[in-house]
């Protein structure tokens, strides 16, 4: 095992204040169905001013945002938001676009929560939230995303609670130092199918995880902040390097990386079990870049112990190499949430 040159333990950076969700609704289309709702919400910039950005900070169980048709990302769990930065704003009419689903589970949870601040050249800003100026349809036309698309028709987003009530709560976003906390309620332990029904003989051994996550549109992942609390001795891969071990669930390790601009971030884990529960409980908040076409387009978002991981009963050579092939691997089972395990 080597730790390569090319990833780089770091300490964190001071935090930046940045936005929040204290303003924002949770919305949707007025009605209790299920499936697929598509937002528009205008914007105008004020006359003489120039845009430098904006960034976009969002929540929702699946959805796609773009801006002036332009998709900038995607996300998948509502609990842990994600933001992007475009430059890609006009002056004078812009449409922030986003298309969610509600989720397959409860759709009494299907809402998005959202804040826009878009900030001009002379270092002024504006702030847009999730609320009533919204639109919304529940069908997802062709072509809504555009500024030219006319959504006269379209009514105006119900407000379904602010942001902190029931049943949402609080959604974790990425920030320099949310490490520390991202390991909430919200995270799972996962680990194989194997885990038996008593009495059957139960396995120890190792067993290898691996997670492949790609990032938005014309972006290259740049760091990863990773928080994991693995049961019972592991060691940690990004992109084929090994860049943390450890023995213990009581052991929470923290570590931020660089990554070299890949195609995709590969996480894999050889996880072994001593005796009693085998786990893994991970947050992997992953900063993308634009560069070098946009180097101002960067996001931040979550990947999570769930079961978009694929887990193999033996840990075979190279199984941590981006490109090994997993496609036989049996997707993650989550065994609880991460409270739930002692
Ligand atoms: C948003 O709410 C949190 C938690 O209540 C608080 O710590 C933070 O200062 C608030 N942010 C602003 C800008 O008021
Ligand atoms: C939502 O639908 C109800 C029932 O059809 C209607 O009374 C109400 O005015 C609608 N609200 C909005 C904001 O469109
Ligand atoms: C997310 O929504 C898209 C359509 O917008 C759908 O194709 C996809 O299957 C959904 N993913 C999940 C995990 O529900
Ligand atoms: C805007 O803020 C940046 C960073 O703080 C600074 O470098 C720049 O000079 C400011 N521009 C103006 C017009 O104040
Ligand atoms: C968006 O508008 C452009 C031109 O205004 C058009 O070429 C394009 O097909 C539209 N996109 C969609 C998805 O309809
Ligand atoms: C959906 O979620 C709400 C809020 O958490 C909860 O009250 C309700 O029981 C859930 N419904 C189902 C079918 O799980
Ligand atoms: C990742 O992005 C977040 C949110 O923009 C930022 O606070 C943090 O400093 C970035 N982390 C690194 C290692 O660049
Ligand atoms: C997390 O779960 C534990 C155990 O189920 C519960 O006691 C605690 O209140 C939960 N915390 C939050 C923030 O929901
Ligand atoms: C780990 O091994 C122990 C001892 O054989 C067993 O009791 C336990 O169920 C195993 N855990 C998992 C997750 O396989
Ligand atoms: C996986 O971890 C176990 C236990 O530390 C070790 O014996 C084994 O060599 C590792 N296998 C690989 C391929 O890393």
């Amino acid at each position: 095992m080597f730790i390569h040159s090319i990833l780089t333990l770091v300490t964190l950076a001071t935090s930046t204040a940045g936005l929040d969700f204290n303003a924002s609704a949770w919305i949707w289309a007025n009605d209790t169905s299920s499936g697929e709702v598509a937002f528009r919400r205008h914007f105008t910039t004020p006359a003489g001013k120039t845009v430098a950005f904006a960034d976009t900070l969002l929540a929702a169980e699946n959805f796609t945002l773009f801006v002036n048709g332009e998709e900038l990302g995607s996300g998948a769990n509502y609990q842990f938001a994600s933001t992007f930065r475009t430059p890609f704003l006009t002056s004078g009419f812009n449409v922030f676009a986003v298309t969610a689903m509600s989720g397959s589970t409860n759709s009494t949870l299907a809402a998005v929560l959202a804040a826009i601040q878009i900030t001009y050249s002379d270092n002024t800003t504006d702030i847009i939230v999730s609320d009533n100026n919204w639109l919304t349809c529940d069908i997802v036309p062709e072509g809504y995303q555009n500024t030219s698309y006319d959504d006269r028709s379209w009514p105006t987003a119900v407000e379904k609670g602010l942001y902190g009530t029931a049943p949402w709560g609080q959604v974790v976003i990425p920030t320099a130092t949310s490490p520390s906390s991202t390991l909430t309620n919200a995270t799972n332990w996962i680990w194989t199918s194997g885990v038996p029904a008593w009495p059957s003989p139960a396995p120890l051994g190792s067993r290898a995880f691996r997670l492949s996550w790609t990032p938005p549109p014309r972006q290259t992942a740049i760091s990863a902040s990773i928080t994991a609390s693995i049961n019972d001795e592991y060691l940690f891969f990004v992109n084929g390097n090994l860049v943390a071990g450890g023995y213990g669930y009581q052991l929470t390790q923290q570590f931020t990386i660089y990554i070299l601009p890949a195609p995709k971030v590969v996480f894999a884990v050889n996880a072994t079990n001593d005796s009693g529960p085998g786990g893994i409980a991970a947050t992997m908040q992953i900063n993308t870049s634009g560069a070098p076409a946009c180097a101002e387009c960067t996001s931040s978002s979550f990947a999570l112990s769930d079961t978009n991981w694929k887990w193999s009963n033996t840990v075979p050579d190279g199984f941590e190499a981006p490109d090994f092939d997993d496609s036989s691997w049996s997707p993650a089972v989550v065994e609880a949430v991460y409270s739930a395990l002692p």
